[in-house]
């Protein structure tokens, strides 16, 4: 079976790379924070281009610092695309926020600029666009919607490290960027792993203490904080595949370029991906009227699929005292119904995508 994303062959070529990095780690005892979270911290910073970087335990987290560091608390609306995954919301709830989801568009299936004045109220306070399945959003367009009324944006970055927007990598482009290194991730740990990226240092100071239990000092505690330190084997983990992250998404996107051209049935609709963006492929999606017959079609062939996401954001019963109804987000929605997720990930041979390609185009 051709899994949609099948980690065991990245371990299996780089074994001995990353358990080496581990044993130090042990040898060490340097698990919690330490010098390996704060090293990857800085390889981090630099391949992104911004001043500064905070490494924490997951992306959900990440979301969460950053809603903190901008100063989100109860009272507060931020702008969310219906069509992500939830962690993208629960940064907001967490403080007490409220979550306004807005409608993605027809063809790029990121944020869609042109609805989100209508959602902005006295009570908004920012806008979280999401860089999903790898695409970068519209981000000139949001930001300038944004500066227009004196809110903030965060980037959530989670599906999209390396993505570039008019030649620039997400997560120095707004006000914070948000990564999630999840098992399956363009970079993941063995476990979980998150960051908080921007060139505003004052905030990645506020994040790094809100994530330290509230303390610079240990033991003095100045404010409110978490544990949402970053472990130690994670970070020497993601700098061994720090090393590997360039190669694997110019095969991403070799594959993703494959069945953007290659793919013709007229029953499977693609991704828009707009000429001054650089896409990551993260997830390969697709929209098809029977998305579960398609999934047992490839499963038959011994190719899995899955999807994401079946229920958008404001439709999932966690947030049905929003009152968030169907109709309210029509192309989030269409997309929730049809979307299939192709498999993609940098160790799939040709032979593999040829294959994909040819059940796609049969089916
Ligand atoms: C778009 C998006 N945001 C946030 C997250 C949350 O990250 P994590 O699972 O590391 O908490 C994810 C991860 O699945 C994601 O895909």
């Amino acid at each position: 079976m051709l899994k949609r994303v099948d980690l065991t062959r990245d371990f299996a070529r780089h074994r001995e790379e990353y358990m080496a990095a581990i044993t130090k780690v042990c040898e060490e005892t340097a698990f919690s924070g330490g010098r390996y979270a704060d090293r990857f911290e800085e390889e981090l910073a630099g391949y992104l281009g911004v001043r500064a970087a905070s490494c924490v335990n997951n992306g959900t987290s990440a979301l969460h610092l950053a809603m903190l560091a901008l100063g989100v608390g109860p009272g507060d609306e931020v702008i969310v695309p219906a069509n992500t995954y939830i962690a993208t919301a629960w940064g907001v709830s967490y403080t007490g926020a409220v979550p306004v989801f807005t409608d993605c568009t027809a063809d790029t299936w990121e944020i869609d600029p042109d609805g989100i004045e209508a959602k902005i109220t006295p009570r908004t306070k920012g806008i979280i666009g999401v860089h999903l399945y790898g695409q970068p959003f519209d981000f000139a367009r949001v930001k300038e919607i944004a500066d227009r009324h004196g809110l903030f944006v965060v980037e959530d970055c989670a599906q999209a490290i390396a993505a570039e927007f008019e030649g620039k990598k997400v997560g120095g482009l707004g006000d914070i960027g948000c990564f999630s290194f999840y098992p399956g991730k363009n970079l993941y740990a063995f476990g979980e792993g998150g960051a908080v990226t921007s060139n505003d240092r004052a905030a990645i100071d506020r994040i790094n203490v809100i994530k330290n239990q509230g303390c610079r000092v240990r033991y003095y505690h100045e404010t409110l904080g978490y544990n949402y330190r970053m472990e130690g084997i994670q970070g020497a983990v993601l700098s061994v595949s720090m090393k590997y992250l360039e190669g694997w998404t110019a095969r991403r996107q070799q594959i993703g370029r494959r069945y953007l051209q290659e793919i013709r049935n007229p029953g499977i609709v693609m991704q828009a991906h707009p000429a001054n963006t650089t896409p990551v492929f993260h997830l390969f999606e697709i929209e098809t009227p029977d998305p579960e017959g398609l999934i047992a079609y490839m499963k038959e062939h011994d190719v899995e699929c899955n999807r994401h996401y079946p229920v958008p954001c404001h439709l999932q019963q966690a947030y049905a005292a929003l009152g968030g109804r169907k109709g309210d987000c029509p192309n989030a929605e269409k997309l929730a119904s049809q979307c299939v997720s192709l498999p993609l990930f940098p160790e799939m041979t040709d032979e593999e995508a040829e294959y994909v390609i040819d059940l796609c185009n049969r089916y």
